[in-house]
């Protein structure tokens, strides 16, 4: 009897060992993936910053289904040294309960980044935000500071970047054009012209443009930008950040108007650089998208559909949204593509799509696995 006893707890420790995700070797995506404690990673539309030399990974900490306490919703942060095996470092920033502040519960804070500023020892978060009880109307990124990686990170502000500025890149004949939202029939010719014309820009000119989807991406010559989708999605903006990486210079640019971007994820590649992007269709995944561009601030230039796979593959981004692109510390020319398949009715359990980034001669090109080695990526 206790031989069998024994037995049993062996196999009960090997299954819960298994199952807290320590002996994962391997990348399965699409698949639930658990943290250290055995939870699937709950952190999407996400980011990873390597400090240190440890990752961190920052995502939506989404409400788990049948959670009601609204406080546990926020950023999540999880460590790790191998980028299989995470550890749940808890919620790095949170709701509040304080009806005064912006973050009260029942805001959304989607796609946050965090970026370590050398300058002034802080790690910066930026988030794409939205008021309670307001739905996706606000359209205000976020930003909170922290002293420690892991947070808690305090709260600064919200806004909407660019206030009275014109983009850089905006000919002086756009400035001055009296054409407004009321003269238009949406989805028409002359809807699709006036907006690459600057429609919204003139529009959200005095109050600061919307700010929606965004990513975060430090040039080489360590300048950060803030990448979010503007102008009601229809046009990125590539708005610099101020060196502490706190609040925003004014110098943006406008990137592929009039063209419905969004889920931008960057990354710097044999000479140039590259951005996933999907099309606007909510939750819905849709066809992938690369551009590319020889100066971060552009002219950027549509490539095609990244995707290599099934017709339906191709059309869905094998099921998923860009969110980043992590280049492999150390590794010139090894990257990960990370997306997110949604769950929209339990996003805490959305799945994790990370796949490697191939080449077609200078084209970057993703293929589908259902498990890959990180030592294989080139
Ligand atoms: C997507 C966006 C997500 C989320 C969703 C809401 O287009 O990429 O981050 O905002 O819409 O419908």
């Amino acid at each position: 009897m206790k031989k069998i006893i024994a037995a049993i707890s062996l196999c009960l420790i090997l299954f819960s060992l298994n199952l807290s995700g320590q002996t994962r070797k391997l990348i399965i995506p699409g698949e639930v993936w658990p943290d250290t404690d055995g939870n699937h990673i709950n952190a999407h539309g996400g980011g990873i910053l390597y400090y240190d030399g440890i990752y961190y990974w920052f995502g939506e900490a989404r409400l788990p289904k049948g959670e009601t306490d609204r406080t546990k919703y926020g950023v999540g942060c999880y460590s790790s040294k191998d980028l299989l095996n995470w550890k749940n470092e808890g919620l790095s920033l949170r709701v509040t309960n304080d009806t005064s502040s912006l973050l009260q519960a029942g805001c959304i804070i989607e796609r946050p980044k965090v970026l370590y500023n050398k300058k002034t020892g802080k790690f910066i978060m930026w988030f794409h935000h939205e008021l309670k009880g307001q739905g996706y109307r606000a359209a205000l990124t976020g930003v909170a500071v922290s002293d420690k990686v892991t947070g808690p990170y305090q709260y600064l502000r919200s806004l909407r970047p660019n206030a009275g500025v014109w983009p850089k890149n905006f000919p002086e004949g756009y400035k001055k054009q009296k054409v407004v939202e009321s003269d238009l029939k949406s989805g028409t010719e002359e809807w699709r012209k006036a907006i690459k014309e600057g429609l919204f820009v003139r529009r959200d000119f005095k109050g600061g443009q919307m700010a929606r989807d965004m990513t975060l991406f430090v040039d080489r010559d360590g300048t950060a930008y803030h990448i979010h989708s503007s102008e009601e999605n229809m046009t990125l903006h590539f708005s610099e950040l101020t060196d502490d990486y706190l609040d925003f210079t004014g110098k943006y640019y406008r990137v592929l108007p009039g063209e419905s971007n969004e889920a931008p994820a960057l990354f710097y590649a044999k000479g140039k650089y590259f951005m996933f992007t999907s099309g606007t269709t909510g939750w819905k995944p849709n066809p992938g998208r690369v551009s590319s561009a020889d100066e971060i601030t552009g002219p950027w230039t549509f490539i095609g559909n990244p995707c290599r796979g099934s017709v339906e593959e191709n059309n869905t981004t094998f099921s998923s949204q860009s969110t980043f692109v992590l280049q492999v510390p150390g590794r010139k020319n090894a990257f990960i593509f990370m997306g997110d398949r949604w769950i929209p009715s339990d996003l805490a359990n959305s799945r994790h799509i990370w796949l490697p980034v191939e080449w077609e001669n200078d084209t970057p090109v993703i293929k589908w696995y259902p498990e890959w080695d990180l030592r294989n990526l080139k």
